[in-house]
């Protein structure tokens, strides 16, 4: 019998490499590789382990008829037309929980730089200011006795409620469901306008779909106090991006932390991610080698079990699984 191929299209250290190699025949891609290469590489896979952050539609399916998994690296699967997959009996798999407190950890030290003005102050020095004795940046604020508003209050917004809760800040919650889990931080249910409104730093943790598209327009960044800063760490997607330049511009909300983007890299000529009150990060939520180690092994271990007709550890369409007639 013909081993199965797996696709390797991410990074990935030799032992995970050798574990993948137990189950088939490993063949990897340059990460970089074109959408054309992905696709004709697809075609005898019956496994694939990739970044969530590239398209996977029902033509790249159709083109793929051995495949049993698709295995982001990453929680997200927004790219993944998941519809598609379930229908063709193909499982698409991510990596939640073991990424929550890397992305929280950026979070917070991304609103901990807006408070205190660090890459102003950090600019003031290297750029000579201070030995030219020029005036220092306006001073920064306290984050202690300010109100954090997480919209999604989900692994990733619970963890950031955690930490900016120990540093004293007060913190509201907004998201689909009502009510927080049992394990939940303090924080206070708001609804999204009434959280836009009290806030003074505002972090968004909703995954990406129809009903959170654009979810952070003009109205809403209107809804915001002058002072307060918006942090996006979670999809470009989220954000009306040219509503939020507009808003930067013209003082409405006063700063941004911008992790994520509607297309990533954004157009050179976009000049959000250059405007001075504004912290623009090429997407590296997760990107410390604990984590990203983390991620992988999870995703490896996600595709030796549907290799293996056994139930993953983290499967977002289990039915895709029963279609084949495995395990869900
Ligand atoms: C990316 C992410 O997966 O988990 C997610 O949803 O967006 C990130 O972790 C990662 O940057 C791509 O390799």
């Amino acid at each position: 019998m013909q081993r199965p191929v797996i696709l390797v299209a991410t990074p990935m250290e030799e032992d995970l490499i050798a574990r993948l190699e137990a189950a088939g025949e490993v063949r990897r891609l340059d990460p970089a590789t074109t959408a054309e290469a992905l696709l004709a590489a697809a075609r005898e896979a019956s496994a694939i382990v990739m970044s969530p952050l590239r398209p996977v539609d029902a033509a790249f399916l159709d083109a793929a008829p051995r495949l049993r998994a698709i295995a982001g690296t990453g929680v997200g699967y927004d790219h993944f037309d998941v519809e598609a997959a379930t229908a063709r009996g193909v499982a698409i798999c991510n990596t939640p929980g073991v990424l929550d407190a890397a992305v929280a950890d950026l979070v917070a030290a991304l609103i901990l730089a807006l408070a205190r003005r660090l890459f102003e102050f950090a600019a003031y020095v290297r750029e000579g200011g201070w030995s030219r004795r020029e005036p220092r940046p306006p001073l920064g604020h306290d984050v202690a006795g300010k109100t954090l508003g997480v919209i999604g209050f989900g692994r990733i917004g619970r963890e950031v409620a955690r930490r900016m809760g120990g540093l004293g800040m007060r913190v509201l919650w907004h998201d689909t469901y009502a009510e927080a889990p049992p394990d939940a931080p303090p924080a206070e249910r708001r609804p999204l306008d009434g959280l836009l409104r009290e806030s003074d730093f505002v972090t968004i943790h909703a995954d990406l779909n129809p009903g959170s598209r654009r979810l952070i327009g003009a109205r809403e960044l209107a809804l915001m106090r002058p002072g307060a800063c918006l942090v996006n760490t979670a999809r470009g997607g989220i954000v009306d991006q040219a509503a939020l330049r507009e808003a930067l511009e013209a003082g409405t909300i006063a700063g941004a932390a911008l992790d994520v983007f509607e297309a990533e890299p954004p157009d050179r000529a976009d000049p959000l991610p250059g405007l001075p009150n504004v912290i623009a990060l090429p997407h590296v939520g997760t990107a410390t080698e604990e984590t990203r180690r983390a991620m992988r092994e999870l995703a490896v271990a996600n595709v030796l079990a549907v290799l293996a007709g056994e139930p993953p550890p983290a499967v977002v369409n289990p039915e895709a699984l029963a279609r084949r007639g495995e395990a869900p």
